[in-house]
């Protein structure tokens, strides 16, 4: 099993080994592509859960719908992996600002886990005890990404982006909002966490960090930040509660379906 401790760059991604073990000091992140076929996609549907089936159906367009259901039914797998059970006996249960949680997790060895999807892309963190948050993004070259910057960013990261040469900008753009996005999701608060009130790194070459939080100077050493790279194309970022942990990335693949033939 390929494991790298945190000050480390992300491990390659592997097949996962048949029997999973998840230590308290190691985090393991999933990605799986959500583009399925229809039977797959029929097989997933059939392990969500009548609220989940309810919102796939409130989606317009049926990709949209489509991948939602694989990136439901490929939690479901995974943490059936970890907790046991099938995919269609996981239960959740909500966090006051909405972060998901497994239902009747809790103390010392409790599973957590965060959840981000893009486009066709979705990556899944797990880990014993400690708060995880992760966010994938597809890079679009069509956003006005200094003025989107200016109103949500910190001063030190609007001034870190302006300074940059101009073809280095969107980059840096992705890297910062994919770590802010993925410290927010740790720490569960979502959007009610003012954006600009937090500093992470987003220079090139710069390891990704919580720099700087405002109120409690404390907050940013509790908390670890790693880049991922997903896909081309892709940014994405890993943020966990404390330090030491080891990370292991695995693809998810979805099992063949035994046939009938012959
Ligand atoms: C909901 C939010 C937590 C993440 O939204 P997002 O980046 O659009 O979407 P992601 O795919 O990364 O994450 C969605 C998943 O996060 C999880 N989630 C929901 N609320 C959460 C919370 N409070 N904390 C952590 N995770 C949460 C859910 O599993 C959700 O999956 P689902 O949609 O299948 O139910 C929130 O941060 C948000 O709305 N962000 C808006 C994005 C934005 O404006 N970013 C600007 C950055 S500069």
């Amino acid at each position: 099993m390929k494991m790298a401790p945190t000050t480390a760059p992300a491990p390659p991604w592997c097949s996962a080994p048949e029997a999973l073990r998840l230590g308290r000091d190691e985090v393991h992140v999933w990605r799986a592509t959500l583009d399925e076929s229809p039977s797959r996609v029929d097989g997933f549907l059939h392990t969500l859960a009548a609220d989940e089936r309810t919102r796939a159906e409130r989606f317009y367009f049926p990709r949209d719908r489509e991948r939602f259901i694989v990136a439901r039914g490929v939690l479901r797998a995974i943490l059936g992996l970890y907790s046991n059970s099938a995919p269609e006996g996981v239960s959740f249960s909500d966090g006051s600002h909405g972060k998901p949680a497994l239902a009747g997790e809790s103390g010392g060895a409790a599973i957590r886990f965060n959840v981000s999807h893009s486009h066709g892309v979705a990556l899944y963190a797990v880990t014993r005890v400690r708060e995880v948050g992760i966010d994938v993004e597809c890079i679009r070259s069509d956003l006005k990404v200094e003025q989107i910057a200016e109103r949500f960013f910190s001063h030190h990261e609007i001034t870190t982006l302006r300074a940059l040469p101009t073809h280095l900008r969107e980059s840096a753009f992705f890297r910062c909002w994919t770590r802010k996005e993925a410290y927010i999701k740790a720490t569960g608060k979502g959007l009610s966490l003012p954006l600009d009130q937090f500093a992470v790194s987003l220079a090139p070459g710069e390891p990704a960090a919580l720099l700087s939080t405002q109120g409690d100077p404390h907050e940013a050493q509790r908390w670890s930040l790693l880049e991922l790279t997903p896909a081309p194309g892709y940014a994405a970022a890993l943020a966990v509660e404390g330090h030491g942990w080891c990370l292991a990335c695995w693809d998810w693949r979805t099992p063949t379906a035994p046939t009938n033939a012959g």
